[in-house]
């Protein structure tokens, strides 16, 4: 075990973000309810998961990481579980194509209920109330009784990612995300798409490829993973209270593992080195995510590398670079000159969501355009340092939201007020997630193509 660390040594230290419960006593038995709980996963599966980020470490697999920037208690159907896997596939599909990899695919679901914010209070004319802070801490209703931290919301947040949990386990286990389902939504898009043209060719060889497989014998009936697939969860480690009721020691290995989620991330605005985020998250044996903004200095990141991965294990560590469409060429390669100088093993994942948030006519928005941007620049970076980039972080929805403009069928600025959603930030809708897989596809397919003639070069 991690030295002098145990799942309640983050009391010890400053915590940023956490709620103020009015009631102690409420809280701390409500925490002891918890801990009385079955664990969500099972901690054989946090180190599937991790040998699966360690093939993506060494390059031989690609990381696809999203999800709603924050789930709701409102918004808990079977219908919207479902439309978020279905493009969620979709895009595995397009991307495990263009890399010829295989994807590992992570959701950020149940367990995603935790917000951070950039202020503690929030003023509506001259009224000001406590922020909200997720559904798992109080009500986004602009009213005083909503926005008091309630601790029985932790009980309903457990039991809402169980029930989220078991529909997905059952959809990526029992024929929903069958290989030739999958492919035919994914036509169906194109067909749809005003840019279909442009991904019509990726789609006919996937199509072709599949018509080979079926005729050589190959096909969902008689092998299973083309019927079946892996699935895993995350979320911000970041009500602390919550993770550490939900923390439980392996009885294979008698390691300590939260079991709130397979894998955890520690968000940008929590990753002080001596405080409480990094001390919770140093110790359990998870998969663990470093949220990577433009304040990510050299010596600031390789002492957190040290302090989470200090047995530098390939898979453990993910750095989740999220800088802005316009500021990755400033920050990302000093960061990965430093990580490759020091030998780290690390997965590079790229968040092109957060760094690139605007306001629009009073709503928060993200341009499409930019989004890529963001993507393309950290490839690039990636090919000129010779390192490998391992994956994609989005905010996304199976349904049709109008919330971050741009794409294929163009929303504008105008059209936000229509199907603005969101329960925190904009988030790609069904088509431009699956947009964004074509195009990062596209990348992919390049990068192997450099790849190979390299090698030809060499022999
Ligand atoms: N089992 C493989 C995988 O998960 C192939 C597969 C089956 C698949 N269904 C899928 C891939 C749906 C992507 C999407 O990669
Ligand atoms: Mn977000």
């Amino acid at each position: 075990m991690a030295q002098n660390w145990s799942k309640s040594s983050w009391r010890s230290k400053p915590a940023l973000q956490m709620p103020n419960y009015p009631d102690a006593a409420f809280l701390k038995a409500t925490e002891e309810r918890l801990a009385s709980f079955p664990p969500l996963v099972f901690a054989g599966e946090a180190r599937a998961l991790k040998d699966e980020l360690a093939r993506v470490c060494r390059g031989e697999a690609f990381l696809m990481q999203g999800g709603d920037c924050a789930e709701s208690f409102a918004e808990h159907g079977a219908d919207n579980i479902r439309d978020f896997f279905r493009v969620f596939l979709q895009m595995a599909v397009v991307l495990t194509f263009g890399a010829s990899k295989p994807v590992v695919k992570v959701g950020r679901i149940a367990g995603q209920f935790a917000k951070p914010r950039s202020s503690d209070m929030e003023s509506q004319g001259d009224v000001e109330l406590p922020s909200y802070r997720g559904d798992v801490v109080n009500g986004i209703e602009f009213n005083s009784e909503a926005r008091i931290p309630d601790p029985e919301r932790q009980i309903m947040a457990y039991r809402q990612s169980a029930a989220t949990l078991n529909l997905l386990r059952a959809f990526a286990q029992g024929g929903y995300a069958n290989l030739n389902h999958v492919h035919e939504w994914m036509l169906g898009f194109v067909e749809n798409s005003p840019q279909g043209e442009r991904y019509q060719e990726l789609a006919d060889r996937i199509s072709e490829t599949l018509g080979f497989m079926k005729a050589i014998g190959i096909d969902g009936e008689r092998n299973s993973s083309l019927r079946e697939t892996d699935f895993y969860t995350s979320h911000e480690a970041l009500l602390l209270g919550y993770e550490e009721a939900l923390t439980r020691e392996d009885s294979i290995t008698g390691e300590p593992y939260a079991t709130s989620g397979h894998m955890i991330w520690i968000g940008d605005r929590t990753r002080q080195p001596d405080h409480a985020h990094v001390e919770y998250c140093r110790g359990v044996k998870n998969p663990i995510g470093l949220k990577c903004g433009p304040s990510t200095t050299e010596d600031g990141l390789l002492e957190l590398i040290d302090i989470l991965s200090p047995e530098n294990e390939a898979g453990r560590l993910t750095l989740i670079a999220r800088f802005g469409h316009d500021k990755v060429g400033e920050h990302l390669p000093k960061l990965i000159r430093a990580v490759q100088r020091e030998g780290k093993n690390v997965v590079w994942s790229c968040d092109p969501m957060h760094g690139n948030t605007v306001s629009a006519g009073g709503y928060k928005t993200r341009p499409f355009d930019r989004v890529m941007g963001e993507v393309s620049a950290f490839f690039d970076v990636h090919d000129a340092e010779g390192t490998y980039p391992g994956g994609v972080h989005v905010e996304m929805t199976g349904k049709d939201v109008t919330e971050c403009t741009g794409g294929a069928r163009a929303i504008s600025d105008d059209d936000l007020a229509s199907r603005y959603h969101t329960h925190c930030d904009p988030r790609l809708n069904a088509d431009q997630s699956i947009e964004l897989a074509f195009l990062v596809a596209e990348r992919l397919k390049a990068n192997k193509s450099a790849t190979a003639s390299n090698s030809e070069k060499a022999a």
